[in-house]
């Protein structure tokens, strides 16, 4: 393979996504000598790439000077994919403040670690559900059959939407996060397929709200469909857009940890020894999954003055692309970065972002990964894949779409 340098090097194209996964060595090369690189080819709009830890720190501390706009990713130029600067959501990542304050604050309080420890009771339970799904069996795909279940089961079920409908809650977030991914798209342009799923997501949701606001519930959906900001309710666009990104959110990047996690433990036996021998390491453990997998690529912020990053000169209306899984091999952070330790401390990784937009769902997020992995480690004896995995087709959200696995099981939670 010719030698990786600046000038050729490819972060974007998601094609070397599927076929490579993360470009580990590409990032670790901009950090090393461009970190904030002007990334210019002829597939792309041309940004700056942010790949080092300190900086997308400083960065997302600074929300005025780097806003969040519509385009939430930068992405290679695909016939039918539509224009950054297209709604199809309005919504916390594309809000600043104050206004971000205001509707962040309508559901914050059900993601607190306090809040979110009230359902682990609930989150055990489902995880044991998915578990005991695939005991009587050796093989399953492990992502259509457990880890893409569990956090759509999580976040429905707080939602308060029937068990009937997750199924089409599942294809509809696929449709609208991997919308370039052949056997996720909805048939047509990609632009057609987005909005074709934005529109059954906005029908199902107006009826939960219409629902919601005449028989209020403890859920979710009835702190959303009555919450108010600026003295009044939300507009409708809003509104809907804001069930949307709870659902899409929470799915698809959990999802991704949870297989992620799971391949990174196939990849490494002594890891998998250590915690199923010892369950008190879950906790680091699942920081450690959460930082080896970073199942968000990048999010982006555009800057709003003139201004200097290392030197470089950023320019009012540059696009700055924060690529989170660069920032959690940071050399000057993590000791041993490209070291799978579950044992790991401290762990600052940055996958859930920092500052204003710092994930709503992480403590959420934990508690998912913690109870899977305490049922899987506790009933799994052995686990190996049973075939190639087959990655998503995205350099915005890192996924794993299918992973064959064949195990041994044990009958009931030790
Ligand atoms: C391992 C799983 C997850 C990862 C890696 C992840 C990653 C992220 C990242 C990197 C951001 C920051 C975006 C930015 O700075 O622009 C974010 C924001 C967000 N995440 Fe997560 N997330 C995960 C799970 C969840 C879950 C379970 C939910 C549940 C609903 C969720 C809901 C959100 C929301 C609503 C935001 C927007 C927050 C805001 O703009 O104020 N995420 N997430």
């Amino acid at each position: 393979m010719a030698a990786l340098t600046l000038d050729t090097l490819d972060i974007l194209t998601p094609d070397l996504y599927v076929e490579r996964g993360y470009p580990h060595e590409e990032w670790r090369l901009l950090r090393r000598q461009a970190p904030v690189y002007w990334y210019q080819r002829d597939n792309c709009d041309p940004f700056w790439a942010i790949t080092r830890h300190a900086d997308i720190i400083a960065i997302s501390r600074q929300p005025e000077l780097f806003r969040s706009t519509q385009r939430l990713f930068v992405a290679i130029n695909e016939p039918g994919v539509p224009p950054p600067e297209e709604a199809l959501l309005r919504q916390l990542l594309n809000m600043n403040p104050p206004e971000h304050g205001e509707y962040r604050a309508v559901v914050s309080r059900r993601f607190t670690p306090a809040a979110v420890n009230r359902l682990a009771g609930h989150v055990q339970e489902i995880a044991a559900e998915m578990i005991n799904g695939i005991a009587d069996r050796e093989e399953c795909d492990f992502v259509t059959d457990v880890s893409a279940k569990l956090p759509l089961a999580v976040i429905a079920e707080m939602f308060g939407i029937p068990r009937s409908d997750w199924e089409m809650m599942f294809r509809l977030s696929n449709a609208m996060i991997g919308p370039t991914d052949p056997e996720y798209a909805r048939g047509g342009t990609i632009m057609e397929g987005l909005q074709q799923a934005r529109l059954e997501f906005f029908e199902y949701f107006s009826r939960l709200v219409a629902d919601r606001r005449k028989n209020p519930r403890d859920d979710l959906a009835t702190a959303l469909a009555n919450g108010r900001v600026n003295g009044g309710e939300i507009p409708g666009f809003e509104l809907l857009s804001y069930f949307a990104l709870l659902i899409i959110a929470g799915n698809e990047t959990t999802r991704n940890a949870t297989t992620g996690g799971l391949f990174a433990f196939i990849g490494h036996p002594d890891q998998w020894e250590l915690l199923k021998r010892d369950s008190s390491l879950i906790r680091p453990a699942v920081e450690e999954i959460i930082r080896w997998t970073s199942p968000v690529i990048q999010f982006n912020r555009v800057a709003t003055a003139d201004t200097e990053i290392r030197g470089q000169k950023i320019r009012q209306g540059d696009v700055l692309a924060l690529f989170y899984p660069s920032a959690n091999r940071d050399e000057d952070v993590f000791e041993h970065p490209f070291q799978f330790d579950i044992k790991r401390q401290p762990n600052y990784h940055l996958a859930f972002g920092i500052a204003e937009h710092f994930c709503l769902g992480a403590n959420l997020a934990r508690l998912e990964l913690q109870m899977i992995f305490r049922e899987i480690a506790a009933r799994m004896d052995r686990v190996e894949l049973a075939g190639p995995i087959a990655r998503m087709r995205s350099s915005f959200v890192g996924g794993i779409k299918h992973m064959p696995i064949r195990y041994r099981m044990r009958a009931k939670s030790a």
